[in-house]
């Protein structure tokens, strides 16, 4: 078990682009993920990806049975994406609340694709390809942005819909949401 410090935004590392996984099945890779696993869970996140945790690899991690965070969310399956890679199925696109474990306390209303494809390895090397929707493909879309160095209020069309959870729950916008 190691949970690693978690950077949060205004930590330059967070805007950079992550470089790819070349060498699989290794020793420091099978720890990156087992430490991004622990960090997740330690802070009840549904994903994480590996420059959050200060390593500039293109590496994440994901996976819920239930969140508080989000206790409406169907669950993810636990897995470990090396060099994800997506594409969206069609133009559909949702606007719903996100928040991130790098701005912690915040949420904001962020549109994504609703249905994607996506594509990428396991530590063993595999490859793991898988069609999904709605909040999967929403926590996806979130953490492969963190790969390019792009977090969720960059993707946001109007920061009027940005704000502290506590003010969002008073105003009765995250209704979702345990107060
Ligand atoms: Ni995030």
């Amino acid at each position: 078990m190691a949970e690693r410090r978690l950077l949060r935004m205004g930590n330059p590392l967070l805007f950079r682009r992550a470089d790819a996984v070349t060498v699989f099945d290794t020793e420091p890779l099978e720890q990156l993920i087992q430490d991004l696993f622990d960090t997740m869970a330690a802070r009840g996140g549904v994903g994480l990806a590996a420059p959050q945790i200060g390593v500039e690899l293109r590496v994440i991690v994901l996976g819920m049975v239930s969140a508080a965070r989000y206790p409406n969310a169907p669950p993810i399956p636990r897995t470990a994406l090396i060099n994800p890679q997506l594409e969206s199925i069609d133009d559909a696109i949702d606007e719903d609340w996100e928040g991130c474990l790098s701005l912690p306390g915040m949420r904001g209303r962020v549109p994504r694709f609703r249905r994607i494809h996506y594509a990428g390895y396991g530590a063993d090397g595999k490859r793991i390809e898988r069609e999904v929707d709605d909040f999967h493909a929403r926590v996806l879309q979130h953490e492969c942005d963190h790969l390019d160095g792009t977090l969720y209020p960059q993707r946001m069309r109007d920061l009027s819909g940005f704000g502290f959870e506590e003010e969002l729950s008073l105003a009765g916008k995250l209704a979702d949401l345990p107060c």
